[in-house]
């Protein structure tokens, strides 16, 4: 019988067989796929031959960056190299309101980190393993020359790197005959816990393009803190699995408010969760209106500057998931 401890036997003698002594270099996003080919190949090889680089946008969720190395840790990662890259990325965007040039000043950006810090490890021509799954392969029509999907597409399509090592033949895809389930799966065979396992999609620009407007520091820290709230309180009340993607937006307006006797003009934040197949259609999530009002009434009391929570009640098509 099939099962997955066999198919993750079979799986790291292949790793083996293929990179024998040599390294090979991982980006980790902090995603379910980038965590589990991590997994994969510290299971598979002496955990000195894997090197994995993550490297933190400013834009990340709430003790993401924490919980991404305290997990790869776990594992046995030892050539670990977490990268600072906070306030580059937030002094690149410093200013910038328009959604589609916040996306292009990452994407570039995060192709210059990633080349100069790969750079620095002199790990010359190291293996590059990617977690690439079948859905992709599919979607990206290997050879056929179809565009691969706008979820992948971020920042690796553009990659000289991912483009080098291609050409080189050196690029390990470990998960591209398994399915987003299985990939849970073997990731929780793996010994990954579910806190990676079943976290939601999560976009490449991260908070950059579900804070409306212009980003700073300020609001990066206002909406990390009220969607912290959200995600904790999904999952308190049962609600996270049910829900495709759930996640708080930062509009760009100030909406008037009471604090005893004064008028405060204070932030709104929206809430969005939805059900959905693959995220190309989406259906508004029917929260019972109790949930909805008591994770609002936690959130503008603990986060002084949100003065006004609203729920989006917009399907796919005609709004997008996300709001930038
Ligand atoms: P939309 O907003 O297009 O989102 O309905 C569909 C799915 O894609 C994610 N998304 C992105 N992912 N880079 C990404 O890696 C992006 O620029 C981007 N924009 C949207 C979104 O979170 C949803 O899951």
């Amino acid at each position: 019988a099939w099962s997955m401890e066999a198919y993750l036997e079979q799986v790291s003698a292949e790793i083996r067989k293929r990179v024998g002594k040599e390294r090979v270099l991982l980006l980790i996003s902090g995603g379910v796929d980038s965590t589990v080919v991590g997994g994969l190949l510290l299971q598979a090889l002496p955990h000195e031959q894997v090197y994995l680089m993550y490297i933190d946008t400013g834009l990340m969720r709430k003790d993401e960056s924490v919980e991404v190395e305290r997990t790869l840790r776990s594992l046995g990662a030892k050539n670990l190299s977490i990268i600072h890259a906070e306030d580059e990325f937030l002094s690149a965007l410093a200013g910038i309101d328009d959604p589609e040039e916040k996306r292009r000043i990452i994407g570039d950006l995060f192709i210059t980190v990633q080349a100069r810090e790969v750079e620095k490890l002199s790990i010359g021509d190291a293996f590059l393993a990617q977690g690439t799954l079948y859905t992709d392969m599919i979607e990206s029509g290997k050879g056929v020359g179809k565009k691969a999907k706008v979820i992948k597409s971020h920042h690796n399509v553009r990659s000289p790197l991912v483009e080098a090592k291609r050409e080189a033949g050196r690029i390990i895809e470990p998960l591209d005959r398994l399915y987003k389930d299985e990939v849970r799966r073997l990731g929780t065979t793996l010994g990954i816990g579910d806190q990676i396992i079943r976290r939601h999609p999560f976009p490449g620009p991260g908070l950059a393009v579900r804070i409306l407007g212009e980003i700073t520091p300020e609001k990066c820290a206002i909406l990390r803190e009220a969607d912290s709230i959200f995600m904790d309180e999904l999952k308190k009340r049962g609600l996270y699995d049910e829900i495709w993607q759930a996640f708080s937006v930062l509009l760009p307006v100030r909406s008037v408010g009471v604090t005893g006797d004064a008028r405060e003009y204070g932030y709104v934040l929206a809430l969005r969760a939805i059900i959905s197949r693959d995220g190309m259609t989406a259906d508004v999530y029917p929260f019972e209106s109790k949930d909805l009002l008591e994770i609002s009434s936690l959130i503008t009391n603990s986060v002084r500057e949100i003065g006004r929570v609203v729920y989006d009640i917009s399907s796919k098509p005609p709004a997008t998931i996300e709001w930038e």
